[in-house]
């Protein structure tokens, strides 16, 4: 059962089927509001939807939609408009990565993460804060990084994307701060979620050696910065640390330490690598050309479930 009343509320949350997206959904709907649910596996999408309705006892909505392809959020927001639905919050949080040297990534690949990371979030923004805008509330969370202010050597395309999403929101949230509309920016670190799987990021120092969080904690403190008015949240004590050292560090030192983080591991043995339908359905969905970071690829092996 729903625990707060935000009855006739709706939350919009793209990405709500795994991960941070995911626990996000949860804490909505167990605040009571209502759901609209994005992503493009409609198994996952139905799966979800049963579980909040009979746990949260809210209404939850599902669209179906691939946000690589142009034009997608669009269809988003008139699918909502269609069913009469005002979006009183939005989360922006369907995004993806791609590990590698960039001359040896698919081009096609990264044009697709730029239409999921910037184009959609730009675009699904746009619709839905004219309409808070115009009503003087609604509250919007934007999906950054800690690689927002840390350009990334083997993820430059993803890093830049999050540097994107993070100076988009904060332009945002001053040019809104008279209104009653709250934007926040989230900056996880790095999170035990699909991420790393669908991005082939598993090789990575971050990925095998270091203490990666928890999604349900990232969620909770992005959740709690949102409906307390923050306009930045960083959650976790080392994310915290680094961000503050990003600041005194000059940019050639925070890129050295990120390459370091992400070159590919050479310690025996560290965090398992995973691969489950989703992810390697991701992998399998691209035509990327045989880096030789990919060869580290071998190690991975089968589990089965979500
Ligand atoms: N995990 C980390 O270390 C980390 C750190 C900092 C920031 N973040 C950010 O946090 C956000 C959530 O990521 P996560 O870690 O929770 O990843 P995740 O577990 O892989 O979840 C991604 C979600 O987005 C959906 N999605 C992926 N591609 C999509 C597309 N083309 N169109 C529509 N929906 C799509 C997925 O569902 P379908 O596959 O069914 O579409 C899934 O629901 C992302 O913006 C990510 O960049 C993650």
């Amino acid at each position: 059962m729903a625990e707060n009343n935000n009855q006739g509320k709706t939350a919009l949350i793209t990405g709500a089927t795994s991960g941070i997206g995911y626990e996000l959904a949860k804490l909505f709907a167990k605040d009571g509001y209502d759901l609209v649910l994005v992503a493009r596996a409609a198994d996952r999408l139905q799966a979800v939807s049963e579980e909040f309705k009979q746990q949260y006892d809210v209404e939850v909505h599902t669209i179906e939609k691939d946000l690589f392809t142009p034009g997608a959020a669009r269809q988003v927001y008139d699918e909502t408009k269609k069913s009469g639905l005002t979006i009183d919050a939005l989360v922006n949080n369907a995004g993806q990565g791609e590990y590698g040297r960039f001359i040896d990534t698919d081009l096609d690949r990264e044009i697709d993460l730029v239409h999921l990371d910037i184009i959609s979030v730009i675009s699904l923004t746009k619709f839905y804060l004219k309409e808070m805008a115009d009503r003087n509330e609604g509250k919007i969370l934007q999906l950054a990084s800690n690689l927002s202010k840390a350009p990334t050597p083997l993820m430059s395309v993803y890093a830049a994307s999050k540097a994107f999403v993070l100076s988009f929101t904060e332009a945002l949230i001053e040019e809104m701060k008279e209104s009653e509309v709250i934007i926040t920016a989230l900056l996880p670190g790095p999170t035990d979620t699909d991420f790393f799987h669908k991005a082939g990021a598993e090789v990575s120092v971050t990925y095998k050696e270091m203490p990666i969080y928890d999604p349900a904690e990232v969620a909770k403190a992005g959740y709690k910065g949102l409906m307390s008015g923050k306009s930045k949240v960083i959650p976790g004590a080392m994310n915290k640390a680094e961000a503050a050292m990003g600041t005194v560090l000059p940019d050639g030192a925070v890129t050295a330490m990120m390459s370091k983080q992400m070159k590919p591991s050479e310690k025996e043995g560290g965090r398992e690598a995973i691969s489950h339908p989703a992810s390697a359905a991701e992998r399998a969905s691209m035509h990327s050309r045989e880096g030789d970071l990919r060869g580290h690829e071998g190690h991975v092996h089968e589990e089965q479930g979500a």
